[in-house]
């Protein structure tokens, strides 16, 4: 197939902040006395900043129990924390393989895009020392609706100037992949198979990537 652009997700594929989003939402849950672990933080990945919050809280029964303006100050004070996770963040932290993938997708004069759900997309890109690799990054306060809609990928593909046919996807998240699949692109899950069933191609990480696209191209 004719692929002529790839489009990434951010956190757990280019690097591994999908952590530190997790250690963020459970000091919070914890201050607002609601438990969360690793099999709902799955349900959290790829999903905005507000709707997580949301299903925190209904895990905790207390959908009902905050104003908008707390729940806004609950949100800020999460990412608060997360951006003081985020200091640490060099181009050390960059996972296996993405900056090889990266520069041989350029070589070959393949589009790249990024489809991340956040806000700190381009504060992350910046840290990684990886921003000029990417043609797009969108603006994901540009889509109607988030992942699992195809909205933030086809917006990807048709600001590439592609159709979404000619590309693939990269996710580590079910939400993504649904978002990847729905968008009638190719979609790469990174992680457990149990969790990314639905991805047309699961590889375990990101160390066999640019093999994985490479071989998908020819
Ligand atoms: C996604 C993450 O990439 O971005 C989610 O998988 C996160 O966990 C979402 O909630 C929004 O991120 P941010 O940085 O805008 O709070
Ligand atoms: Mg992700």
């Amino acid at each position: 197939m004719n692929f002529k652009g790839v489009i990434f997700d951010l956190d757990g594929v280019i690097t591994d902040t999908a952590e530190y989003h997790y250690i963020a939402w459970k000091d919070l849950a914890n201050k607002i006395g609601i438990e969360i672990d690793e099999e709902f933080n799955e349900t959290l990945k790829g999903i905005s900043r507000g709707e997580s919050l949301e299903r925190i809280l209904v895990k905790g029964n207390k959908e009902n129990y905050f104003t908008q303006d707390e729940k806004d100050e609950l949100a800020k004070s999460k990412n608060d924390y997360y951006l003081t996770l985020l200091e640490k963040l060099t181009p050390d932290d960059v996972m296996e393989n993405i900056l090889e993938t990266l520069k041989h997708l350029k070589e070959n004069n393949i589009k790249i895009a990024l489809a991340s759900a956040s806000k700190n997309a381009p504060l992350i890109l910046d840290k990684l020392e990886l921003s000029s690799f990417f043609d797009v990054i969108v603006d994901p306060t540009s889509v109607k609706v988030g992942k699992p809609a195809p909205d933030i990928f086809l917006e990807g593909a048709r600001l590439i100037g592609l159709n979404s046919s000619e590309c693939i996807g990269v996710e580590d998240s079910e939400a993504g992949v649904t978002s990847i699949n729905d968008s009638n692109m190719l979609s790469i899950g990174i992680g457990s198979e149990t969790n990314l069933q639905h991805a047309n191609v699961v590889i375990p990480s990101t160390k066999i990537l640019k093999d994985t696209i490479s071989n998908l191209m020819v």
